[in-house]
């Protein structure tokens, strides 16, 4: 007699910053649903998250979000093996809301809880998909996680075990493409809109040099290339330009690329092309000297940076000593698919959390 074990599906519940998201993955590998309400329209006007808004969006949206991701996976309580939420980091206050409510249905319907990493669950994002696709990551790998709050590299090893090879000593590199973006007058977040203006610009227009760095040559450094736009900003007059994208923007809460263009002169569409070429080399050339320094089978690039479609074009040519793998655009930035995908890995080794788990707004992942 063959015994068939039922398959493992497990609720992934994410609110560490302003996305409320869940998702339903079964056995780490076929993702049935997953939800993201993004609360960009509340904070895209004071230019950045604010955290008390935050929080109050994700007590909103939890019940809704994670209805309907359990309606779309066609999922009872009784289908899962357990709930996952992300314990860290992230805002506490956010990251509280998601916690808490995947205790209460944990309490409710006896199921095992594990907390997981949001930096890994970036990580994981990769992972479901190549395992989606029939395409095993291999071991080592070296993860390059790039988002709002995080520009990190990670060994990541067999048996969820990882060392951080580097980090950014100041601005995260979507933290620069936000602060950039907010200087020139191209709303929040600037990612999104630089990525979109930059292939009308010419990158190779302004030479921005980057500090030679002391210490870890793994080690990122942003702030002095934001000081660079600002001066280059600074030197000339661009009040009219920056008040007429702002109008602009005010009108229309997301405008097409042919609305940016006419609002925006080619000197600044050259800047902005050269800022992200610049971004991007220092990105790749680090990733490869340091996948090679580890011997690396390959490399993971996540969060909401690795959308850019110039890093992904970059990637896609440059000189890398291993496959590179990018997961797709909408499971990039945050989302709970990778939360409920790297949970399934630690469930299945055994790890619960007990509901006296904490959120913990620096939570490291190594
Ligand atoms: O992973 P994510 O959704 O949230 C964090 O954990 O931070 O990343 C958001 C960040 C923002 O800084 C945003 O500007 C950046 O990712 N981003 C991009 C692009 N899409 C989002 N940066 C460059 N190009 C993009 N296409
Ligand atoms: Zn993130």
């Amino acid at each position: 007699m063959t015994i068939v074990s039922k398959p493992a599906r497990i609720l992934g519940i994410e609110t560490s910053c302003d996305e409320t998201a869940a998702a339903v993955v079964e056995n780490g590998s076929a993702l049935l649903a997953s939800v993201v309400a993004s609360q960009l329209d509340t904070h895209g006007k004071y230019g950045g998250v604010v955290p008390e808004l935050a929080s109050r969006e994700h007590l909103r949206a939890i019940v809704p979000v994670v209805r309907e991701a359990m309606e779309r996976a066609g999922c009872g309580y009784q289908d899962l093996a357990a709930v996952a939420a992300t314990s860290g980091p992230g805002l506490v206050g956010s990251l509280l809301v998601g916690l808490t409510f995947a205790k209460s249905l944990c309490f409710a319907w006896k199921l095992p809880l594990i907390g997981v990493n949001h930096i890994e669950g970036h990580i994981y994002a990769a992972l479901l998909e190549a395992r989606q696709r029939g395409e095993p990551v291999g071991f080592p790998a070296l993860a390059l996680v790039v988002s709002g709050g995080h520009t990190h590299l990670f060994e990541a090893l067999e048996g969820l075990r990882y060392r951080l090879l580097g980090k950014t000593r100041d601005d995260a590199a979507g933290e620069a493409f936000d602060k950039v973006g907010k200087l020139l007058g191209l709303g929040y977040p600037g990612g999104p809109v630089i990525d979109e203006l930059a292939p009308y610009g010419n990158p190779r227009a302004v030479k921005f040099t980057m500090a030679k760095m002391k210490g870890n040559a793994l080690d990122f450094s942003f702030s002095g290339l934001k000081t660079a736009v600002l001066r280059w900003f600074e030197s000339r007059d661009m009040t009219a330009e920056v008040e007429a994208r702002k109008r602009m923007l005010a009108g229309t809460s997301r405008p097409a690329v042919e609305d940016w263009l006419a609002v925006t002169p080619r000197a600044t569409l050259d800047v902005i092309a050269s800022f992200q070429r610049t971004v991007i080399e220092e990105l790749l050339r680090r990733a490869a000297a340091c996948a090679e320094q580890i011997q690396a089978r390959a490399l993971i690039v996540s969060g909401g940076v690795a959308c850019n479609t110039g890093l992904r074009a970059a990637a896609a040519t440059a000189e890398l000593p291993c496959p590179v793998f990018f997961p797709d655009p909408g499971l990039s930035t945050d989302n709970a698919a990778m939360i409920a995908a790297a949970g399934f890995a630690r469930w299945e080794r055994g790890e619960r959390a007990d509901l006296g788990l904490k959120a913990q707004a620096n939570l490291a992942l190594a």
